[in-house]
């Protein structure tokens, strides 16, 4: 039995594959480029080592891509082939892989919080768990999971940095800003590499609207965060929201065309961004070129690839945005078809496409086809049952703004008036939401309170 730097049991060959998987661990933690290299190393040292085909399962898994997820499954099966001779947590964590495969999310991060009861030390399972939690809107087991933990730790334990701004994040996402921030700001200060816990604070600042702050904050550790994997681009889509903001347009086209799209990617992360930011520009009525279409383009390669709901749904604006609506409604099918085929079974997705992923795909085809009404329709329920599509608040926003958009292009003016009361209540330093308030106003015939909104929106350009 060999042990990790936190006291941790492996079952192993020898102390260089244990430490072989530490240093691909802290590259995952870290968000960087070199994990699945670092992961190589494992193999190389040790190819029976049941934790180091577990992580290579996850691996292959997080970036829901199908063409890696068949390569988890052929880690599944070797490490279940290991697993009689392994300790009870690492059986564990082949069963959490077991889970994975089947599509049983839940279960799957019960175990890993299982695990956690006994061994909160173990940071791959906790930072997972973590992350799982929050691909599937889970936000109050994403914020007990980490607090159940925290008392087990503290700055003598190594990678204490990478659990605070986990249970940072966790805090943000569960609106509780302020420790959130002071957290986040801690454990970058620990490590600057810690891109998550940067991320972190990133969102405490585009949800309090402290927008020169925000881009000071990423401004502050570009140098650093550049050297992380593709996660980095997400900042600088963070970025380019406060720019959004302030109007700044051509801002924000310049950092699509340079930081966050600067070739086509068939990285999840990086199409979010790419998607989500060409929906904003085109709701506000900005011209974006041609762009749509290098999107689409990997796109069109997933038609039929039932992931992750979330994913599909930026998958199916750029679908339905560059025009390619056939290929759009195709994978409306095909998400229909998976919703029924998983109707009440333990597949997790499957309710997250019926309730969320169908509806909100077919919202998208009619913001496509310009039937405002039917937008409006379907958001107004929709709205309410997108947290189990994961991801965070700001990224779900892009669906707000697409209902915002539609009741005031089809003229039901006392409800975008009602609905931009809402969000200007929510997030007050948004000076597009104050322009779109005024005119909702004005097209209620409530031209004074227009004025009004319409200054406050001007006052914050001029800040
Ligand atoms: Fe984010």
């Amino acid at each position: 039995m060999y042990y990790d730097k936190r006291g941790l049991a492996f079952t192993a060959s020898s102390q260089a594959a244990v430490d072989a998987f530490d240093a691909s661990v802290d590259e995952f933690l870290a968000s960087g480029r070199d994990a699945g290299r670092l992961l190589k190393r494992v193999a190389e040292v040790d190819p029976d080592m049941i934790m180091g085909q577990c992580l290579r399962g996850y691996f292959f898994r997080l970036p829901a891509l199908a063409d890696l997820a068949v390569r988890s499954d052929a880690a599944l099966l070797k490490a279940q082939g290991l697993a009689a001779n392994a300790t009870e947590r690492e059986r564990m964590h082949v069963q959490a892989l077991a889970a994975w495969s089947a599509g049983d999310i839940r279960r799957m991060n019960a175990i890993w919080d299982a695990i956690l009861i006994d061994h909160p030390h173990d940071i791959l399972a906790l930072r997972i768990a973590h992350t799982m939690h929050f691909f599937l809107g889970d936000l109050a087991q994403m914020r007990d999971s980490m607090a159940r933990v925290m008392p087990r730790w503290d700055e003598s334990v190594p990678g204490y940095g990478y659990v605070l701004g986990c249970r940072a994040f966790s805090l943000e996402e569960n609106n509780d800003l302020g420790p959130a921030e002071t957290m986040g700001k801690r454990a970058v200060e620990i490590n600057e590499n810690d891109v998550w816990a940067g991320h972190c604070v990133a969102h405490v600042l585009e949800a309090q609207g402290r927008r020169r702050e925000g881009i000071e904050w990423i401004d502050g550790h570009e140098d650093a965060w550049r050297k992380r994997g593709v996660f980095a681009q997400h900042m600088w889509w963070h970025r380019a929201l406060h720019y959004l903001e302030f109007e700044q347009y051509d801002a924000v086209l310049r950092a699509y065309d340079r930081e966050f799209w600067p070739e086509p990617s068939e990285d999840n992360i990086a199409i979010g961004n790419a998607s989500s930011m060409l929906m904003r520009l085109d709701i506000l009525g900005i011209d974006v070129g041609d762009r749509w279409e290098s999107v689409a383009e990997i796109c069109a390669g997933r038609i039929d690839a039932r992931l992750r709901a979330f994913n599909d749904l930026h998958f199916m604006m750029a679908l339905t945005m560059a025009g390619r609506r056939d290929e759009a409604k195709q994978m409306l099918d095909s998400m229909r078809e998976f919703a029924n085929a998983h109707a009440g079974g333990t597949v997790t997705m499957g309710a997250t496409y019926r309730d969320a992923g169908v509806p909100v795909a077919e919202a998208i085809l009619a913001h496509g086809a310009k039937d405002h009404a039917r937008v409006v329709e379907i958001m107004m329920q929709a709205r309410y049952r997108m947290l189990p599509l994961g991801g965070s608040w700001a990224q779900r926003d892009v669906w707000d703004r697409m209902l915002i958009n539609a009741a005031l292009k089809d003229g039901q003016h006392g409800l975008a008036r009602a609905l931009l009361a809402e969000r200007t209540d929510m997030a007050p330093t948004s000076a597009p939401s104050w322009s779109m308030y005024a005119q909702a106003l004005d097209d209620c015939g409530e031209a004074q309170a227009g004025d009004a909104a319409r200054a406050k929106a001007a006052a914050l350009l001029a800040a």
